[in-house]
C-alpha cells in the first residue's frame, strides 16, 4: 500500500462566498482539494460546476480532486481535465463505459477516478481497477455533506484493497462521506489511503490543524492495521 495518506478537504463544506480564501486556509496542510460537482439529476442537490473550477484553478496550486456526481459524465468530465484538475472521478452508476471514459480522461492529461455509491455492489467493478487511477468508495449516500459515516460500507474498501494487492496495482483508494477524527482510522485500517473530509475540516475552528490531525490518525492506522 502507498505509505502516506492523501487528505482531501471538500469545499462543499466551505463558505462559497470566500472559496479562494477557504482553499488557501488548507493548501499547505492538505494534499488535494476535493471539489464536489452536483447536477440535481444524479443526486438531489446542486453545487458548483466548471466555471467555478476554472476560476478557482487560477487562485491556488493545490491539486484538484473533482468528484462528478452528475449524469452524462462523458459530456462534462473532459472539460474538468482541460480546466487543470489533477483527478476527475465519475460515478459508475452514471456511466455506461467507465473504461472508455477513463481513457478519455487520461488522454486529456488527468488521472481518472471511478466512484461507487452506497447502494452499488463493488464486485462488477473490481475488474476495472487496472484502468483507473483512483477508486472512490462512498461511505454515505452521495448528495449531501454532513451525513453519518456508514462503517458497513468498509467491506467494499476491504474488497478493493485485496484486489489492488493481488494485482499489484498503484491506484489510490479513496473514501468519501462522514470522514472525521472518530472514523478515519477504521477507514485506513480497511485499506483506504485517500480521505475526503468536508465538515470535519471546514467546521473546525482551525481547518489546517484539523487536516494535520486527520493525517496523523490515518498515517498511524495505515502503518499498524
Ligand atoms: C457528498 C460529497 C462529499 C461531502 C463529504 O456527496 O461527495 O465529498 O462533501 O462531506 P462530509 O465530510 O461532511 O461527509
Ligand atoms: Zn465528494
Amino acid at each position: 500500500m502507498e505509505s502516506s495518506p492523501i487528505i482531501a478537504p471538500s469545499i462543499l463544506a466551505a463558505d462559497f462566498a470566500r472559496l479562494a480564501e477557504e482553499v488557501h486556509t488548507i493548501e499547505d496542510a492538505a494534499d488535494w482539494v476535493h471539489v464536489d460537482v452536483m447536477d440535481n439529476h444524479f443526486v438531489p442537490n446542486l453545487s458548483i460546476g466548471l466555471p467555478v473550477v476554472q476560476s478557482l484553478r487560477k487562485a491556488t496550486s493545490i491539486p484538484f480532486d473533482v468528484h462528478l456526481m452528475i449524469t452524462d459524465p462523458e459530456r462534462w468530465a473532459p472539460g474538468y481535465a482541460e480546466a487543470g484538475a489533477y483527478n476527475v472521478t465519475f460515478h459508475a452508476e452514471a456511466c455506461e463505459d467507465p473504461v472508455a471514459l477513463a481513457k478519455t480522461l487520461r488522454a486529456a492529461g488527468t488521472k481518472a477516478g471511478l466512484a461507487i455509491d452506497r447502494d452499488t455492489p463493488i464486485e462488477p467493478y473490481l475488474e476495472l481497477l487496472p484502468y483507473v487511477d483512483t477508486l472512490l468508495v462512498m461511505t454515505i449516500k452521495a448528495g449531501f455533506g454532513g451525513q453519518k459515516f456508514m462503517p458497513e460500507l468498509l467491506d467494499k474498501v476491504r474488497a478493493v484493497r485485496r484486489r489492488i494487492s493481488t494485482m499489484g496495482l498503484e491506484i489510490r483508494l479513496e473514501v468519501d462521506g462522514g470522514i472525521a477524527a472518530d472514523t478515519i482510522e477504521q477507514a485506513a485500517e480497511a485499506g483506504a489511503d485517500a480521505f475526503v473530509a468536508g465538515t470535519a475540516v471546514y467546521a473546525a475552528d482551525d481547518p489546517a490543524e484539523a487536516v494535520r490531525k486527520l493525517r496523523a490518525l490515518a498515517q498511524r492506522a495505515m502503518v499498524t492495521p
